[in-house]
């Protein structure tokens, strides 16, 4: 009995030695210590020894048992760090691969020409002002010099929302309660979003966007509105850019003008750009009228200022030569993402 116990446990021992997966450890756990095991066999075998053998015998097999038992687990340990070892190996993550691309939106055309706009005039000493898209029919033209049979009314026909509220279309109602709650000097543009009524086709838009300019001090005259308007031109158009200021109205101010700059296509040739022209109406402007000052609580004896206001879609579809402002609007992805 003592030879069958050293044969299976120097058989045990060289195919302990020999697994090379947990699987075929845990089958030589069950075929040497499992119930039906041989070692286990070998105990049930003890009825057959003298009472004296039986208690050696009895030792001698249990501590085999035991033997077998910690090979066991020492290779089942070893066997299983090396399955991690190899596992980490085999998903290492290589850091240096390059990392998927995300992307990134853009700047719709319009808010780029804003933003150019925007530190054009904060560089002049600009603040930028905010109002809210639906005004009353007091700030977007009553304070305006635009009472409510004024024919000038029909140019700006606009979207009402209640008997006095409307969807405003001018940020000069900005610019009102601008004078409202600020003291002169005053130095503001208002860019913002505007509504009228108009037919839609290649250059109207019932919605569009204005950045308006508002200045009003002691002795603000005339030359001050030149030299702030060419200073913009040339910056947006280049500096060899001419400007030309025609008479116009404007219920709001007095005297009023209309401003065109040289087409920066053509040079003022003439071309499909500028229509054939040479020049471009970019905006308009004037001096802020006395009663405009004086329906915001501010003198016109004592401050004078003046206002402009320029339409940004224009300048936008000049820029990149988008020969439809509806495209703007559209949110067609295939156009934004030339910019
Ligand atoms: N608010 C005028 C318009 O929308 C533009 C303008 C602003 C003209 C300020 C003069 C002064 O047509």
């Amino acid at each position: 009995m003592k030879e069958q116990l050293n044969g299976i446990l120097e058989t045990a021992k060289a195919s302990i030695l020999a697994a090379d997966s947990e699987q075929s450890i845990e089958e030589l756990r069950v075929k040497y210590l499992g119930k039906k095991g041989e070692l286990t066999a070998l105990l049930k075998q003890m009825g057959s020894l003298s009472p004296e053998e039986r208690p050696k015998m009895g030792q001698l097999v249990n501590e085999a048992k035991a033997q077998v038992e910690a090979l066991i687990t020492d290779k089942a340990k070893e066997l299983k760090e090396k399955a991690t070892e190899l596992k980490l190996k085999e998903e290492t993550i290589d850091i240096t691969m390059p990392a998927k691309a995300v992307k990134r939106g853009k700047l719709h055309p319009l808010n780029t020409v804003l933003n150019d706009m925007i530190d054009i005039f904060q560089s002049m000493g600009f603040d930028v002002v905010d109002g809210p898209e639906v005004e009353t029919d007091h700030y977007n033209f009553e304070c305006l010099n635009v009472p409510a049979d004024h024919p000038a009314r029909d140019m700006q026909d606009t979207f009402y929302l209640a008997e006095n509220l409307l969807l405003r279309t001018q940020t000069s109602a900005a610019q009102i309660r601008t004078m409202e709650t600020r003291k002169p000097p005053i130095r503001v543009i208002c860019p913002g979003r505007v509504f009228r009524a108009d037919e839609v086709d290649a250059t109207h838009s019932p919605v569009f966007h204005q950045i308006e300019g508002l200045v009003v001090d002691k002795g603000i005259t005339l030359c001050d509105l030149k030299g702030v308007l060419e200073q913009f031109a040339h910056e947006i158009y280049g500096s060899d850019t001419k400007v030309k200021f025609r008479p116009s109205f404007f219920p709001f101010t007095e005297p009023s003008v209309e401003v065109d700059v040289s087409c920066s296509e053509c040079g003022g040739k003439g071309c499909r750009v500028c229509k054939g022209a040479g020049w471009i109406e970019i905006l308009g402007a004037g001096m802020v009228h006395p009663n405009v000052l004086r329906s915001c609580g501010i003198d016109p004896e004592v401050y004078s200022g003046f206002a402009f206001g320029i339409g940004l879609d224009r300048l936008t579809t000049t820029r990149y030569k988008i020969s439809d402002i509806r495209l703007l609007f559209e949110n067609d992805k295939r156009f934004l993402e030339q910019f």
